[in-house]
């Protein structure tokens, strides 16, 4: 079946990705309307659907606020908008007028659909995209809207696409809640009639919120049921509109923006929104998990087949105490443990001995680093580690030279008070100029220090913004500044092809697919509490595969919780995604080094599954009994499984936990005791994990596929 269809008898578009189908069509009034999202159809069964078109059933109601491609506001609509357009002379409103459209195939594996319209009165044309792939559910929708008049539009409202569902008995939205250093909690809500709002309005995606949704009937569960989830590419401020209508539909807009950012569009001027990603699945969340996995590492990042590095991180060692010496020192003990990246944090440059001073100025400061970085990023070298360090391009500290110079490049409004938070100010990007400023220093850097690796922190959130300038001011800031993000970090990449970057804003206040297709990992979270990181690890994985997620084994009592918990446990919780280490090595006993580089290597044996293989959630973190997660390689030879136990409760029942994604009937061996289970046992019988006792126990096991044939050695399950 092609990727891209059209219906001669009913017009109805049919899109088709591997498991899935979605069908839209142009009604009678021109306007695009949705017809079908989920389970593959033929054509002459995605035909069957598109029934008659709907007259209101009173005069009090008008289109339906659930079932177009894109509600705008005009004519008789009454849901959120997708598109809000206000004209020059004050007037609103669209009218759909189809001029046409296009499908572009001619690469193969990849399909896009292009329906093109226009006002019916005023010179302004949108085009609503949908790309999808042969190897992917995700169906890609974005839209561009073009001022082909002579006077200026500003949309009000310019969401990339809106998600209808299906009619279902019952609604649940999941999505994530935060803050700083709590990030990612998972919510579970009964959807309620009405319009609930996701969004920041902080100008970065947020610690508070991420911009996906995930959608069901109510009853799917990890391993069964159906999802409708979406996500969207964008990293300032946002917001998704999940509405709940009185007839008992549902549906979703969402863009860039929170309310009140309009974007304006000069004569000639084009707006590309940025993608909204969708998904239906028919296996669980942990299925849809899977699908955004496999996505995000096929076609958002540009290198997820490499495999990634084991990190330090100097910054819970030394906070801003940072010196050569001590650097040096903290790298020897980190080559030892088998560290392959060494990252030097925040407190390298200008004045910046505190989060008081500095920020801004970007070069090495004289009375540590007297000779520059090169010395030490020569000897992380010779110690067989790449080299990165920590920056924060977009902030300034007040007292820093950069702000004695040019005070007007930070957001501000004029006669203003300028609000600073962690005694910083943003720098405005979305002024060219700032944004070559930093493109220039950033690439001098790269080449100069031969840096590997970029922390790229971003560690306020706006405030102020809006003035001065028409160009990179007033509501374009809200648009322009992630462009200009965007562009630097492409540029960085395309001039250093060798560098790679980590998405960070005090921990992960900026993760979003807009911002990955830029960088190669994130910071997760700036609490490094292992207990608290199964959490937050649990609500990032929902749609962000562990192939970007950082974590590091910090030092007991952790900084932030007090909490001390064993090492092997810190480590086991950091090996599920990407491995690093951030405690003060030199603090470290023998014994703990020796542990900590034993455990580094096991990494090393199993991280291709990790970063690679398709991951399984299983068990409650928090729960009584143990949780796990597992990872299996695309082909089913091997598995790691990682166990975590709280505080043993005597008494408790023990409940087996039943593996995942196994091929039945193989047999696999333990890679450390030798011992053989049947996949069939492990996964419909359970696996009887036994953690080795004591609070915050853990536990690895490596599964290899034993060759059909091959006896194995000694039985296990
Ligand atoms: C942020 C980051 C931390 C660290 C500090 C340095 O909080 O998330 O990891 O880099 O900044 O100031």
């Amino acid at each position: 079946m092609p990727l891209i269809s059209r219906s001669p008898a009913t017009g109805v578009w049919l899109l088709t990705t591997p498991r899935t189908s979605y069908a839209l069509r142009i009604d009678d009034t021109g306007a695009p309307c949705h017809v079908a999202w989920g389970p593959r159809l033929t054509p002459a069964e995605a035909d069957s659907l598109a029934g008659p078109f709907e007259e209101p059933v009173s005069s009090f109601e008008g289109r339906p606020a659930v079932g177009e491609e894109l509600p705008v506001d005009g004519g008789t609509r009454y849901g959120p908008p997708s598109l809000q357009v206000r004209y020059a002379d004050g007037s609103r409103a669209f009218e759909w007028e189809p001029v046409g459209h296009r499908v572009d195939d001619s690469v193969p594996g990849v399909a896009e659909l292009v329906l093109e319209f226009r006002d019916r009165v005023f010179p302004l044309s949108v085009a609503l995209h949908y790309r999808v792939r042969a190897d992917t559910d995700v169906i890609e929708r974005w839209t561009v809207l073009r001022n082909d008049g002579g006077r200026h539009v500003d949309l009000l409202r310019a969401d990339s696409a809106a998600w209808t569902l299906p009619p279902l008995a019952d609604y649940r939205l999941s999505h994530v809640t935060g803050q700083w250093s709590a990030e990612t909690r998972l919510r579970r809500e009964r959807l309620p009639h009405g319009e609930t709002v996701l969004t920041s309005r902080r100008g970065i995606t947020s610690h508070h919120a991420n911009p996906w949704t995930m959608l069901d009937d109510g009853t799917a569960d990890e391993d069964r049921g159906r999802v409708w989830s979406t996500a969207l590419a964008w990293s300032g401020s946002w917001r998704i509109t999940v509405q709940r209508t009185p007839d008992g539909r549902a549906g979703l807009t969402g863009g860039v923006g929170h309310e009140g950012t309009r974007v304006p569009l000069g004569p000639g001027e084009e707006f590309t929104t940025p993608v909204s990603a969708g998904l239906f699945t028919d296996g669980g969340f942990g299925a849809a998990s899977r699908a955004w996995h496999g996505y995000v590492r096929a076609h958002v990042l540009r290198h997820a087949g490499e495999t990634a590095p084991v990190l330090y991180n100097s910054w819970e060692a030394t906070g801003f105490d940072v010196t050569e010496a001590g650097q040096l020192a903290l790298a020897e003990r980190a080559a030892r443990l088998g560290v392959e990246l060494y990252v030097v944090d925040d407190g390298w440059f200008g004045a910046r001995r505190s989060d008081r001073a500095g920020l801004g100025d970007w070069t090495p400061a004289p009375d540590r680093f007297p000779r520059g970085l090169r010395p030490l990023s020569d000897a992380v070298h010779r110690l067989g580690m790449r080299f990165g360090v920590w920056v924060e391009p977009e902030m300034v500290n007040p007292d820093s030279d950069l702000y004695r110079e040019h005070p007007d490049w930070v957001l501000h409004l004029p006669g203003r008070r300028r609000t600073e938070l962690r005694n910083q100010l943003v720098l405005n990007f979305a002024r060219r100029d700032v944004a070559d400023w930093a493109f220039a220093w950033l690439t001098r850097l790269v080449a100069e220090h031969r840096v590997d690796f970029l922390k790229w922190d971003m560690n306020r959130v706006f405030g102020e913004s809006g003035r001065p300038g028409p160009e990179d001011g007033g509501d374009r800031v809200w648009t322009r500044y992630v462009h200009h993000l965007y562009g630097v970090l492409d540029r960085l990449r395309e001039a250093h092809p060798e560098l790679r970057i980590e998405t960070c804003s005090g921990g992960g206040g900026r993760v979003d697919l807009g911002i990955l297709a830029r960088t190669d990992q994130a910071w997760t979270s700036d609490n490094t509490d292992a207990v608290d990181r199964l959490g937050i690890q649990r609500g990032f994985s929902q749609v962000y595969p562990a192939r970007v997620m950082s974590a590091w084994v910090t030092d007991v009592p952790n900084q932030l919780t007090r909490l001390t918990v064993p090492l092997r446990f810190r480590f086991h919780v950091a090996m599920a995604g990407l491995l690093g280490v951030g405690g003060d090595l030199t603090r470290w006993s023998e014994e703990e080094l020796a542990e900590a580089a034993g455990l580094v290597a096991r990494y090393k044996e199993i991280r291709h599954l990790v970063q690679h293989g398709e991951q399984y959630r299983i068990g409650d973190p928090y729960g009584d009994g143990p949780s796990a997660v597992q990872y299996v390689a695309a082909d089913g030879s091997e598995a790691v499984v990682l166990a975590f136990g709280a505080s043993p409760r005597h008494g408790t029942p023990r409940v087996p936990l039943r593996l995942r994604g196994l091929p039945a009937g193989a047999r696999f061996r333990d890679t450390e005791t030798g011992a053989v289970h049947h996949a069939t046992v492990l996964t419909e019988y359970g696996l009887d994990v036994r953690l080795p006792g004591g609070d915050w126990a853990s536990s690895l096991l490596h599964l290899q596929r034993v060759p059909d044939g091959d006896a194995g050695d000694r039985a296990g399950s």
